[in-house]
């Protein structure tokens, strides 16, 4: 009996006290709170997605602002170069420089220096005589990543001669080559671009001409030179230029600034033949 109204007097106390009203409004209290919790950490969520969408577009638009600018401008090569790594780059026209009889003792050193300078590979269209006479350039050469070409041993019109002479004419300077660079020669121009008609079944060569014929060494004059192929220059050409003159030298690098500028990229002829 005793146990019995203990519990009743509990009961009693709690029901005066308003205990389950007050257990039912906490309860009620706990899931407002929680509700509310939950929703300011959702708002908060597309809150910082939203910023984050906005830095993103803005960092596009500061990246289309700065290459709209290049553009105006023209691009010092480190921004080509990261334009092309960034796939910002708008397609180029290909064009190709060859230069024929070299190597020169002063001019092709001259050459490759601008061409360095102006991250330029070009096609070297070499004489066995002068290859001969200067091995450190060829080597310079094919390090430095330009294409080197076979002009025949001494300048021969290689139709005028027999099939014997003609072929060692071009032999002979193809194991020059790889004697120093360690590469064949794939590519032939021949001198006066006349090619010995059945030469070749002896010679598995390509026979590269050219589309742009500056007359460097005829005019030897700067503006000449680069009045010709302004004039003339389209996409995938080949131009024509002898590294053996001061004025070729000069003439080359202003044609290289130019051409840039108005959207042509340099490249060896084999980019242009087997395009
Ligand atoms: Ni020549």
């Amino acid at each position: 009996m005793r146990e019995k109204n203990h519990w009743k007097q509990i009961w009693e106390y709690t029901k005066k006290q308003h205990f389950w009203k007050k257990c039912l409004l906490f309860d009620l209290f706990c899931i407002c709170l929680a509700f509310a919790v939950i929703m300011s950490g959702m708002g908060r969520g597309a809150k910082v997605k939203q910023q984050l969408t906005a830095a993103l577009q803005k960092q596009e638009d500061a990246k289309l602002t700065s290459a709209k600018a290049q553009g105006d401008t023209g691009e010092t090569e480190d921004e080509i170069k990261d334009n092309q790594i960034d796939g910002q780059n708008l397609e180029k026209k290909k064009v190709a420089l060859t230069f024929d009889d070299g190597p020169h003792p002063q001019y092709t050193p001259e050459m490759i220096a601008g061409l360095k300078e102006r991250n330029v590979k070009a096609t070297f269209f070499l004489l066995g005589q002068e290859v001969e006479k200067y091995p450190e350039i060829v080597k310079q050469l094919h390090e430095e990543g330009h294409q080197i070409g076979n002009h025949s041993y001494k300048h021969e019109q290689l139709s005028k001669l027999s099939m014997e002479q003609a072929c060692q004419q071009v032999t002979r300077t193809n194991e020059m080559i790889f004697d120093i660079t360690g590469v064949y020669p794939s590519y032939i121009r021949p001198p006066f671009g006349d090619w010995h008609e059945k030469l070749d079944c002896e010679v598995n060569m390509v026979e590269v001409l050219w589309d742009v014929d500056t007359l460097d060494w005829s005019s030897k004059n700067h503006a000449q030179i680069v009045n010709k192929v302004l004039k003339n220059i389209k996409e995938n050409d080949i131009i024509l230029m002898h590294d053996g003159y001061e004025t070729s030298v000069t003439a080359a690098m202003e044609i290289i600034d130019t051409l840039k500028k108005q959207g042509y990229e340099f490249v060896t002829v084999d980019e242009i033949i087997f395009e």
